[in-house]
C-alpha cells in the first residue's frame, strides 16, 4: 500500500478522518506519518494518541522557505512516502517542493474553488452573500489553492449563518470528501496527467488558467 504523510499546522480534524479511513482494512493506503510546522498543533497529540508516528518541522527553525521545505522532504523521504496530504497545512510550498511532489500532494481548501482561494473564506462567503459554498480536494501546484480539482462538496448558506456555522457545515463536507479523493489518487484511479486531472480515463474539465 502508498504510504501517505499527512501535513497539519493545527486542529488537525481533516488528519483524523484520513486517519480513521485508512483504519479500514480495504482502504488503499496507510498513513505513514503526521508531520506538523508548529510543535504545539493539538493534531500531534491526536496523531500520537492514534499510533501515528509524528514528526516536527518547524519553520521557525529554518532561515527561508527553501531550507524548511528541504527540511520537509526529507522527513518524508525518510518516512519513505508515496503520497502528501496537506491537511490545515498553512504553510506556502516552493515551487521545487510542490513540482517534485506533482500528480502525489494534494490539499482540502474550505471553498469551492476558483472562488474564495486564501484565508477566512467562510466570512468572505458570507460578505459576497453567495448562496452555496463547500470545499474542495485539489492537487497542489505551484501558486496556491490553484491545482486540478479532484472533488468538490457543496453546502447551502442559510439566513443566519455565521463564519462559524457555516464552517462547520462545510468542515462535516470536508471529512468525508477527502478520504474519498485520497482513495480515489491512491487506487490510481485519478491521475493528474497533462495538467489535467483524468479519472478512469475520463477528462474533466480543464482547471482556470
Ligand atoms: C480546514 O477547514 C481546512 O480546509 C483549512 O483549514 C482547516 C483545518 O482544520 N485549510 C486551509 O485553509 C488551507 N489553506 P483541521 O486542522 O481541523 O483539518
Amino acid at each position: 500500500k502508498p504510504r501517505v504523510g499527512v501535513l497539519i499546522s493545527g486542529r488537525g480534524s481533516n488528519m483524523m478522518s484520513l486517519i480513521e479511513a485508512a483504519a479500514a482494512p480495504d482502504f488503499p493506503a496507510e498513513i505513514g506519518c503526521v508531520i506538523s510546522n508548529r510543535p504545539d498543533a493539538h493534531g500531534v497529540v491526536r496523531a500520537q494518541a492514534a499510533n501515528i508516528p509524528t514528526r516536527i518541522v518547524d519553520h521557525k527553525a529554518y532561515e527561508d522557505r527553501s531550507s524548511f521545505d528541504a527540511a520537509l522532504d526529507e522527513a518524508l523521504t525518510e518516512e519513505q512516502i508515496d503520497v502528501v496530504c496537506l491537511a490545515g497545512f498553512m504553510r506556502l510550498l516552493t515551487r521545487a517542493l510542490v513540482m517534485k511532489w506533482t500528480g502525489r500532494m494534494i490539499n482540502i481548501h474550505p471553498a469551492l474553488l476558483p472562488s474564495f482561494k486564501g484565508l477566512n473564506t467562510h466570512e468572505r462567503a458570507l460578505a459576497e452573500g453567495v448562496k452555496i459554498h463547500g470545499c474542495t480536494v485539489h492537487f497542489v501546484t505551484p501558486e496556491m489553492d490553484v491545482g486540478p480539482i479532484l472533488i468538490q462538496a457543496a453546502v447551502p448558506v442559510l439566513e443566519d449563518d455565521t463564519p462559524g456555522s457555516l464552517g462547520a457545515r462545510v468542515l462535516e463536507q470536508e471529512h468525508l470528501v477527502y478520504p474519498q479523493a485520497l482513495r480515489m489518487v491512491c487506487e490510481g484511479r485519478a491521475r493528474l496527467e497533462n495538467g489535467r486531472v483524468v479519472i478512469d480515463g475520463f477528462e474533466m474539465a480543464p482547471p482556470p488558467l
